[in-house]
């Protein structure tokens, strides 16, 4: 007995002297604001680690254009900010208002709303779950207030986005009784969202609005301003089956001028490779005995090639004798794996692909697997000899590629546009575009959403349908998307698979081709202003839904805790600022459309359709529902003109309202534009004497470049 009690005194003793220790050990720091441009704060806490996702990408901000933005205070309370080194790690807490609403923070596919999310920010594939382990995880959310948040961390990250309690809280939610009360909730209210940093520091970023399209904006601003890809990237791309050969391809060509069907980008899968899964990076010599001719034979026609690799390199490479003491411990499907983080293995990768690749014209890449899942990645106990832990080399890899690969066809002022599968904050300037093979036609256009929040493109890329209507559908959505594209790796499908749909699928394709005068002013947009080119809803300014959260039933297998269930806009969105999307799924023969403030008027008739209202559209199979705001200006290529960016021009104006817009031009292919090789025509619709819309288009400045043919008017009224 006199054991048993001594022994717990003992205990107690240990305990309570651990506790003290720990406690003893928790900081909690200050935070010292600096202002670094307009409306964009910046903070350290802790020791941060020399490596974070700034400065692996290198870009610098686009000062100049931030500062031109409104002036803006800092938008939080600053004590409300908490930071406490505990354990070797960074606690941090940043407040959240109860109507709060908070985006972003990775590419979420079935999720726009973050509020109430738990999330682990970790580079993987996507698997079906919003739960942070995603293609693009990046550290950064948006507020319904107006302001955004950078954790700067290439760490995995854990996030409580009001979810989390505190005892000490100055806004405590309601205790209530589950017994008697039907409003008790599983799900309490939380004023915050934690982060915990698995190192002793982190960089953190505040950026200012007064909307919440300008915070997004300044975040990408920050990063250097949004890519500007090549007009040709705007096009259409197919990319062939796997094995397919040179003569394979040019007959995959002949099929698409048959069939008159618009054609910019040829993809080429792993089989161009002498060895795949690991990459040899070099042709096939008997599927492809002439890769140079055959890329100037594509190039003739107006086509472009891109090819896939995965990052790892292949022991019969003749790479690897120079670049193997720069690769990691681990292999990966039995390939070399490039220790990006040094510069010996950028530049001996980077020399080989110039000079086997791009020497011949390759237009660009599509750098596959870069993202995980963990079989068929390196695991986290993976040493690389640079001596940066895997955990950071995972978060980063499909960054310090972008890198690369940006940096290659820079140095020739050529541009790229290109795919991957991981990205990360810091990528927003590099012109590439995340795609992956989880393949829900559904989901693929919430993915399209959520990137406009976090500085990424994504592309709901077609493959193949079990039936017409699918393919048609999806046709429809991937041409309104930053990259236009048929990936038949697998399945062989060709954009005339369905013949019953042939034409509907012809028709978007060269609608598509037709925008790309308006894309591309919305990339300009996105690269001196920061402005995603495809957007949420909710960066619509004062777009607002009736926020139904519903008190979810109690039932016992479905909803034991009767969670409730929220409303959020995740299948409709904005190209740049006038045109919306309303994708119809298969199956579907109507929808909902929750129009923005003002009057809407159909893209294809120029009918009004609604004002400020929630619409219901049923425009058949044909069609995809896309609307464009009152005094919309829509310039398009007429479709014999698209050809390489020089176009003859038809204005669309829609509804009753004067209105202006810039349309953006330069040489479509290089570099020159940031030297001030560019040009901004105004377009004005103004009413005359009598009434009537009329329209002008300035002239180009002198010396600028001026790729506009003729001109003619639709006002679609
Ligand atoms: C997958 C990729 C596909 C295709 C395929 C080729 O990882 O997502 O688009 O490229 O590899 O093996």
């Amino acid at each position: 007995m006199k054991i048993w009690k001594r022994f717990f005194a003992i205990a107690q003793v240990i305990v309570l002297s651990f506790s003290f220790s720990l406690s003893a050990n928790s900081q909690a720091m200050p935070l010292v604001w600096q202002k670094i441009a307009n409306g964009v704060w910046k903070a350290e806490a802790g020791r941060p680690e020399a490596m974070n996702f700034l400065t692996v990408s290198g870009v610098a901000p686009k000062t100049s254009a931030i500062n031109a933005m409104l002036p803006v205070d800092f938008p939080l309370e600053e004590n409300e900010i908490k930071v406490e080194l505990y354990d070797g790690k960074t606690y941090l807490r940043f407040p959240l208002d109860e109507a709060e609403k908070i985006f972003g923070l990775g590419l979420n596919f079935k999720t726009v709303e973050q509020r109430g999310r738990i999330l682990r920010l970790h580079v993987d594939h996507y698997d079906g779950i919003d739960n942070g382990r995603t293609h693009a995880p990046v550290p950064f959310y948006v507020s319904s207030k107006g302001y955004g948040v950078f954790i700067n961390s290439a760490r995995y990250l854990d996030v409580w986005v009001g979810t989390g309690v505190r005892a000490d809280s100055k806004h405590p939610p309601v205790s209530t009784d589950r017994n008697s009360d039907p409003q008790w909730s599983a799900s309490p209210y939380s004023d915050n969202v934690e982060v915990l940093v698995p190192a002793e520091g982190v960089e953190l970023y505040v950026f200012g609005g007064p909307t919440t399209l300008d915070a997004v904006s300044r975040f990408n601003l920050y990063q250097g301003g949004g890519c500007l890809p090549p007009k040709w990237g705007l096009g259409f791309w197919h990319r062939t089956p796997t094995l397919f050969s040179d003569q394979d391809l040019l007959n995959e060509v002949r099929g698409f001028e048959e069939h008159k069907f618009p054609l910019t980008v040829i993809g080429l899968e792993p089989g161009w490779q002498s060895k795949s899964y690991p990459c040899t990076y070099e042709w096939d010599t008997k599927r492809f005995p002439d890769p140079q001719g055959l890329i100037s034979k594509l190039k003739g026609k107006g086509i472009y090639t891109n090819l896939w690799i995965n990052p790892y390199v292949a022991p019969s490479s003749k790479l690897i004798s120079s670049l193997k003491p720069y690769t990691a411990s681990h292999t990966v499907w039995t390939g070399y794996v490039p220790d990006y983080a040094m510069k010996e293995a950028t530049q001996l990768v980077g020399k080989h692909f110039k000079d086997n690749l791009l020497n011949l014209g390759v237009s660009g890449f599509k750098m596959d697997e870069n993202d995980g899942f963990d079989f068929w990645l390196w695991p986290d106990v993976t040493r690389f000899p640079s001596g940066v832990p895997s955990e950071i080399m995972r978060q980063s890899y499909g960054l310090m590629m972008q890198k690369n690969f940006t940096q290659l066809y820079r140095a020739e002022n050529k541009r790229t546009y290109g795919l991957v599968r991981a990205s990360n904050a810091g990528a927003t300037s590099f012109p590439f575009v995340i795609y992956n093979d989880y393949y829900s036609h559904k989901d693929f256009i919430t993915a399209l959403i959520n990137s406009s929040f976090i500085g990424t493109l994504w592309t709901p890329e077609v493959r193949g349908s079990a039936t017409a209507e699918e393919w048609l559908r999806r046709m429809q959505t991937v041409c309104f998307s930053p990259m236009a594209m048929l990936n038949a790796w697998a399945d062989g499908t060709k954009p005339w698979s369905f013949p019953e749909v042939e034409k509907q699928v012809a028709d978007v394709a060269n609608l598509r081709m037709q925008l790309i005068p308006y894309l591309y002013t919305c990339f300009a947009e996105y690269t001196f202003y920061g402005r995603p080119p495809f957007r949420a809803m909710n960066l619509v300014d004062g777009f607002s839904v009736e926020d139904k959260s519903e008190t979810g039933e109690l039932n016992s297998v479905d909803n034991p805790y009767a969670m409730a269930k929220k409303r959020e806009i995740k299948d409709q969105y904005m190209v740049g600022d006038h045109l919306l999307i309303a994708p119809l799924f298969t199956g579907e023969t109507k929808r909902e459309v929750v129009l923005p403030k003002g009057k809407w008027y159909d893209f294809f008739t120029g009918k009004l359709v609604g004002e400020s209202q929630v619409i219901t559209v049923s425009p058949g199979l044909d069609r995809i529902p896309v609307f464009v705001r009152d005094g919309g200006i829509i310039p398009m290529a007429t479709v014999s003109s698209v050809s390489d960016g020089k176009f003859d021009i038809v204005i669309r104006h829609y509804g009753d309202k004067e209105s202006d817009y810039n349309l953006y031009d330069d040489d479509g292919k290089t570099f020159d534009y940031e030297k001030g090789d560019f040009s901004w025509r105004k377009i004005s619709v103004k009413r005359n004497k009598k009434g009537e819309l009329k329209g002008t288009v300035s002239p180009a400045e002198k010396g600028k470049p001026d790729n506009l043919g003729s001109i003619s008017w639709d006002f679609k009224k």
